[in-house]
């Protein structure tokens, strides 16, 4: 930044679990999307990773919020503070004035007008003076290096934390999306679900997630097969401590479900899917991005079910932030920006 030239451009992939802001090619912020509250004042207490540090933990007074939690913006206060405080955060940041702002701001497909219009004020109140839109898949899509203004369809399947997003895109748009609410959030569930049913135990979010993280699978017999996660927690009935050994297989038994409904949503797309393109998905893959994607053997079952392979992105959990940062470099070309 030059000495008269007080513009910044950044790149904002405001996800249901995660927010990640990128400024020239880098991450310069990798946050998860929560907000503590002071419920009295309704003043913000912490953001970010301080904010889910209190999650679970939180006491009389102070209230947790995933603004984003389903992919629709639940809370709209909220959330306007969340992006201001990230921003606060960034390292490019400087307390005696604040810079205008060059954004692009990556939102869930399923997003309303209202929604949209609430996101857009949000990044205005924190600075934003250009403010630019763009969709999940399509930042996705861009993320893992698709020409997206081709004549040629591709599919981007996004598992996040609260949505799965599910879309073809065509000569710079979006042709056909789906956005449900099952991915990694109803992982978690289950897997609390099935530690009280099958080992008694009572588990927290965080837990579920560190299970998910460790033994998490969608297939039962996987080549690289990783070692039982061990976990602690108290009795359901008795509270007493427990120490149980939790296998891969376990928990793709548990996911079986949520699994299936993710690729029925697959499916269902693709029946949605003009036949020109449906031959182009078909000769070039299936693309997998979010967090969801690193679930062990998640593209081998999908491969075996639905006979298209898949393609994990390479760094599943940035792919759309990537390509937000690349949509923000040509925001000026790329017509399928919102403003
Ligand atoms: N190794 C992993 N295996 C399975 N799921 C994971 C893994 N790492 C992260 N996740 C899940 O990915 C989700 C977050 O993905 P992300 O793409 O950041 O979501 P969003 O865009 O909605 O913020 C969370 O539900 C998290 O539990
Ligand atoms: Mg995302």
């Amino acid at each position: 930044m030059g000495l008269f030239s007080f513009t910044e451009e950044i790149a904002i992939d405001l996800g249901t679990a995660n927010t990640i802001i990128i400024q020239g090619d880098k991450v310069v912020l990798d946050e998860p999307s929560v907000v503590a509250l002071n419920q009295h004042e309704g003043k913000v207490k912490a953001v970010g990773k301080k904010a889910a540090m209190m999650r679970g933990r939180e006491s009389e007074g102070i209230r947790t919020v995933r603004p984003l939690r389903d992919g629709v913006i639940a809370d709209f206060g909220a959330c306007e503070a969340m992006i201001r405080e990230f921003i606060k955060m960034l390292p490019s940041h400087n307390k005696w004035f604040t810079p205008t702002l060059k954004m692009v701001v990556c939102i869930p497909s399923g997003s309303t007008e209202v929604e949209i219009r609430a996101v857009r004020d949000s990044s205005e109140h924190a600075g934003g003076r250009d403010v630019y839109m763009i969709y999940e898949p399509m930042a996705a899509a861009l993320g893992i290096g698709i020409d997206v203004e081709a004549p040629e369809g591709c599919m981007i399947v996004d598992i996040g934390g609260g949505t799965t997003e599910i879309a073809v895109i065509s000569l710079g748009g979006i042709v056909t999306n789906k956005s449900i609410n099952v991915a990694g959030d109803i992982f978690n569930e289950d897997i609390i679900d099935y530690m009280g049913r099958m080992h008694n135990m009572r588990i927290s979010e965080p837990t579920a997630e560190r299970i998910k993280i460790n033994v998490g699978a969608a297939l039962t017999d996987l080549e690289d097969a990783p070692e039982d996660y061990i976990v602690h927690g108290p009795n359901r009935m008795t509270a007493l401590p427990m120490e149980i050994p939790v296998s891969y297989q376990e928990i793709a038994h548990c996911l079986d479900k949520t699994i299936m409904k993710i690729e029925n949503a697959v499916l269902s797309a693709l029946e949605n899917t003009p036949s020109e393109l449906y031959s182009d998905i078909v000769k070039k893959g299936i693309y997998l991005s979010g967090g969801g994607a690193l679930l062990r053997g998640l593209d081998k079952r999908l491969y075996d079910k639905i006979n298209i392979p898949f393609h994990v992105a390479e760094d599943p959990l940035r792919a759309v932030a990537r390509g937000t940062g690349i949509a923000l470099k040509n925001a000026a070309n790329f017509s399928f920006l919102m403003r």
